[in-house]
C-alpha cells in the first residue's frame, strides 16, 4: 500500500523511518518532509493545512493510509474533509476528526471533558473577556504558583506559570483584554500548579479499543539541569524508572481507561494518538494536558522501541479491529538528544552547513529543521536534528546519543549535555 505521513519535523522522520520498514508500506510519501526524509521515501512540497493540495496528491499517487503527525491539520478538520469528500471518504486517516482534536484544541474542552469523567486533573476555572473581573479576583483568593492556559493553540507559547499575584493579574489581562495570544486566548483556564515529575504517555485507539506505546520523559528546557527558557524539546528517553508495571497500572485504570471510555459515553469518534501529559505528584498520576498527536522529541524515542510492524498497528486503527494486533516493545532504553540552531528558542541561526553525520556511529539522525541547499543540508529551523540511540542500558544509551551529537557540526550548534542523567 502507498502511505502519505504529514508533517515536516522529527516526530515525522521518526514515523518515516519506521513505516518505510513495515511489509505493507510499498510506496512512502511525506508532504512537506525535510531533508532526512528522502531517506525514507519521497517529499512533496505541500503544507499540512493546504487540504486541497493533499487531496490532489492522495489521488494523483493513489495513497492507502493518512498518517498526520502535528495537530494543526487535525484541529483544522483533515479527517473531518476527507470524510466528507467523496473520492477520499474511504482512504483512511489516523488521527482524530475535529471534535476529538479538541482534546488539544481547546483546553477548556479538555478540562470539562476530564471533570466529566472524573480524570484526576489540577482544579481550574475558566475566564473570558466578559469575566474577566471574577476571573481577578478569583486569582486574589487561588494559591501561587497558578497557571494561565490561552484555551486554544498558541504555538506551545499559551502556558504561563505566574509566581506572583500581580504577575498573575497582569497576564490574565493581557491574555484576555489585549489578546496577548490573539482568537487563542480569548478564554483562558486558571489552574492550580501541580509539582512532581512530567511523564509523556502515548496510546493509540481505534475508538473503541487501545494499545499503550512506550512511554517517554520529555526535556523542556534550553539549559542543563533543566534551567532557562522552554523549548518545544530537547530530547527524550524512553523507558522511565519511575514508570513501572504498578505506576503505569494506576495510569491505565485512573487515566487511559477512564479517557477511551468517556470519549465513548461522549459519542466523540476517535482514531489516533492520544498523549497524555501528565505530572506525577508523590506516585500518583495528574493529566496536566492531552494532545491529539504523539510527541516530539518523545516520538524518535518512541519509535525505537516498537519492534513490531507499526503500519499493521495503524492499519488496526483503520480498520477498527486494533484489538487483534500485537504490540512488541523492546526492553531496551533509547535516548534521544536534540540538537538546536544558535539563539534558539530565541530568534536562531538559519542556512548553516551541517556537516559530520557520517561519523555517527551508533544513533539514527533523525532531521528536523534541515533543508537541502544544492549538495548541502543546511539548517532551517530551530530543531535542527534528532539524535536516537537504543542500547540495552540507560546509562550507555544516554552516553551514546551524545557523543554521537558531538560528531555533528553547524554552526551556532547547541544540545544538552545531561539529557536523561537525572533519571540515572
Ligand atoms: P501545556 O501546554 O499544557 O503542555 O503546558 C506546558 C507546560 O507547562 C507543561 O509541560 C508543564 O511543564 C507546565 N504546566 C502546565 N500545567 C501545569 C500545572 N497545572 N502545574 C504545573 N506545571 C504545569
Ligand atoms: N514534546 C512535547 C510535545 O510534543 O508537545
Amino acid at each position: 500500500m502507498n502511505i502519505l505521513i504529514l508533517g515536516s519535523g522529527g516526530r515525522e522522520s521518526a514515523f518515516a523511518w519506521k513505516v518505510a520498514q513495515s511489509a505493507h508500506c510499498d510506496k512512502l510519501f511525506i508532504a512537506p518532509g525535510n531533508a532526512g526524509t528522502t531517506q525514507y521515501g519521497t517529499n512533496v512540497n505541500i503544507k499540512v493545512t493546504d487540504f486541497e493540495g493533499i487531496k490532489a496528491l492522495v489521488l494523483k499517487e493513489d495513497i492507502n493510509l493518512v498518517l498526520v503527525g502535528p495537530e494543526e491539520p487535525l484541529v483544522k478538520g483533515v479527517h473531518d474533509f476527507f470524510l466528507a469528500d467523496e473520492q477520499l471518504k474511504n482512504i483512511p486517516v489516523v488521527g482524530p476528526q475535529q471534535e476529538g482534536a479538541q482534546l488539544e484544541g481547546s483546553k477548556d474542552f479538555s478540562k470539562q471533558f476530564m471533570e466529566r469523567h472524573n480524570i484526576p486533573t489540577a482544579a481550574y476555572r475558566t475566564f473570558t473577556k466578559d469575566t474577566l473581573q471574577d476571573g481577578l479576583t478569583y486569582l486574589a483568593t487561588a494559591g501561587l504558583p497558578v497557571v494561565l492556559k490561552a484555551d486554544g493553540l498558541a504555538a506551545g507559547k499559551g502556558v504561563l506559570i505566574c509566581l506572583t499575584l500581580e504577575e498573575a493579574q497582569t497576564e490574565l489581562t493581557a491574555m484576555l483584554a489585549d489578546a496577548k495570544f490573539g482568537e487563542a486566548s480569548s478564554r483562558v483556564v486558571v489552574e492550580q500548579f501541580l509539582t512532581g515529575i512530567e511523564l509523556s504517555v502515548f496510546v493509540m485507539t481505534d475508538g473503541n479499543s487501545y494499545k499503550i506505546l512506550p512511554e517517554a520523559k520529555d526535556y523542556k528546557r534550553i539549559g542543563e539541569g533543566d534551567t532557562g527558557l522552554n523549548t518545544g524539546g530537547m530530547g527524550s528517553i524512553s523507558p522511565v524508572p519511575f514508570a513501572d508495571a504498578a505506576y503505569m497500572k494506576k495510569v491505565e485504570e485512573g487515566v487511559i481507561t477512564p479517557t477511551i471510555e468517556g470519549l465513548k459515553k461522549d459519542g466523540i469518534p476517535y482514531k489516533g494518538f492520544i498523549f497524555i501529559g501528565l505530572m506525577n505528584s508523590n506516585g500518583e498520576p495528574w493529566v496536566i494536558e492531552y494532545n491529539c498527536r504523539m510527541g516530539d522529541p518523545e516520538t524518535e524515542s518512541v519509535m525505537r522501541r516498537i519492534d513490531s510492524d507499526f503500519v499493521d498497528l495503524l492499519l488496526g486503527v483503520a480498520e477498527g479491529n486494533l484489538n487483534e494486533k500485537e504490540i512488541i516493545i523492546s526492553p531496551k532504553t533509547a535516548a534521544t538528544v536534540v540538537m538546536v540552531a544558535g539563539g534558539y528558542p530565541g530568534e536562531y541561526l538559519k542556512n548553516k552547513v551541517i556537516t559530520g553525520t557520517e561519523n555517527v556511529r551508533d544513533s539514527i539522525v533523525f532531521h528536523a529543521g534541515t533543508s537541502m541547499d544544492g549538495n548541502d543540508v543546511i539548517t532551517t529551523g530551530g530543531r535542527v536534528l534528532a539524535i536516537t540511540t537504543v542500547q540495552d542500558n540507560m546509562f550507555s544509551a544516554l552516553q551514546q546519543a551524545t557523543a554521537d551529537a558531538s560528531r555533528i557540526y553547524y554552526d551556532g550548534m547547541y544540545f544538552r549535555k545531561d539529557i536523561g542523567f537525572d533519571l540515572l
